[in-house]
C-alpha cells in the first residue's frame, strides 16, 4: 500500500525504527514487538473508505484485518492514511472507537523566534538532561490531558509507557535519527521536542512537544519548535512536518508559527477493556 499522507508517513518512518512496518499489499501492518502496550505502534495502516463504499464494511473489514493481524493485542487501533468521513465516523464511534483527526503541517522555512529571557536552547545531552523528558510529560499530562490521552488514569501502566517512550526517543537519538531539544532554565527541562528523519531523508519530523504547565503561554514552545527546525534545515532537512491534534491550541500555534497545512490523516483506536 502506498501512503500518501505526509503525516501518515513520517509516522511510519518513526514506527521503523522501533519496530516493523510490513507492506501487505492493501494495507500496513506496524508492529512493536517490545511494547504490545503502545496502540499506536501496533495497528494497521489502511486507506480511506474509497468514494461510494460502504462504512460499515469498511469498518469491519479492517476490525477483522486487524484482530487476525495484532490476535494478542488488548487495544485495537487504524492508522488511516486520509479523512475517513462522517458516515464513518459516525459507524467507528457508534461501536465506542476513539477518532482523532491529526493535521499534518509543513514549511521550508521559519521566521525567527528568540528564546525567552532566562532559557537556554539547546540539544539534550546526557543522563541529567535525559533523566527529566517522561517526569515532564508525566507532569503535564496530569495538569491537563492532551486530545490523544484524554480519560486515561495516569497510573503505574501510564508512567512505565511514558517512560519507555522516553528511552526509545533517546535510542533514536543515539542512533542517529536526530534530535531532542530542550528549553532550560539552569538544569531544569521547562520544555522538550524532538526533531527526526530518516538517515539521509530531507524530511524533519517534529515529535511530541510539551511545556511545563506553569510555564505555558509565554512564547516557549515557539521558540523551541522554530530553534530545532532551523537546525535541522542547517543540517540537511529541506522540510519540517509536525501534526497537531484538530482540536489542540498546539495546531493554532504552529499556524501562527509559520506551519501551513499539507493533509490529514485519522486514529481510530478501540482502547482495551
Ligand atoms: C501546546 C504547548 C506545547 C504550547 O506550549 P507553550 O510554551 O505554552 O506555547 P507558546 O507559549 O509558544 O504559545 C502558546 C500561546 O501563548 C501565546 N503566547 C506566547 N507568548 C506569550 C506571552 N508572552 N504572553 C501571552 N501569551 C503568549 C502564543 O501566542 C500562543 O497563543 P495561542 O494559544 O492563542 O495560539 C503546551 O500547551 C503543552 O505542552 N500542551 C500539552 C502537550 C501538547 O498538547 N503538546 C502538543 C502536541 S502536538
Amino acid at each position: 500500500m502506498h501512503i500518501t499522507t505526509l503525516g501518515l508517513s513520517t509516522e511510519l518512518m518513526i514506527r521503523r525504527w522501533s519496530g516493523e512496518v510490513l507492506d501487505r499489499g492493501d494495507h500496513q501492518l506496524v508492529h512493536t514487538p517490545d511494547e504490545p502496550d503502545f496502540w499506536m505502534g501496533n495497528g494497521l495502516a489502511v486507506p480511506p473508505p474509497a468514494r461510494g463504499e460502504d462504512p460499515e464494511a469498511w469498518f469491519a473489514r479492517w476490525w477483522g484485518a486487524f484482530e487476525r493481524a495484532l490476535p494478542g493485542c488488548e487495544h485495537r487501533a487504524l492508522l488511516v492514511d486520509g479523512d475517513v468521513g462522517a458516515a464513518t465516523a459516525g459507524a467507528v464511534t457508534a461501536a465506542g472507537w476513539l477518532m482523532h483527526r491529526n493535521v499534518a503541517l509543513t514549511t521550508v522555512d521559519l521566521a525567527t523566534a528568540p528564546a525567552p529571557p532566562g532559557l537556554l536552547l539547546r540539544a539534550l545531552d546526557g543522563e541529567r538532561d535525559w533523566e527529566q523528558v517522561a517526569p515532564l510529560h508525566l507532569t503535564s499530562d496530569e495538569a491537563e490531558a492532551t486530545p490523544w490521552n484524554a480519560g486515561l488514569p495516569i497510573d503505574d501502566s501510564y508512567r512505565a509507557f511514558v517512560r519507555t517512550r522516553a528511552a526509545a526517543k533517546r535510542a533514536w537519538v543515539e542512533r542517529g535519527y536526530g534530535a531532542w531539544w530542550g528549553a532550560f532554565a539552569g538544569r531544569s527541562l521547562m520544555a522538550t521536542l524532538g526533531i527526526v528523519s530518516d538517515h539521509g531523508g530531507t524530511v524533519a519530523r517534529y515529535q511530541d512537544v510539551v511545556t511545563h504547565p506553569a510555564c505555558r503561554r509565554r512564547g516557549i514552545a515557539r521558540a523551541l519548535v522554530v530553534a530545532a527546525g532551523k537546525a535541522a534545515l542547517a543540517s540537511g532537512a529541506e522540510r519540517l512536518v509536525i501534526v497537531a491534534h484538530e482540536k489542540s491550541d498546539a495546531l493554532r500555534l504552529y499556524r501562527a508559527t509559520g506551519f501551513v497545512d499539507a493533509d490529514v490523516y485519522t486514529e481510530l483506536i478501540r482502547r482495551p477493556g
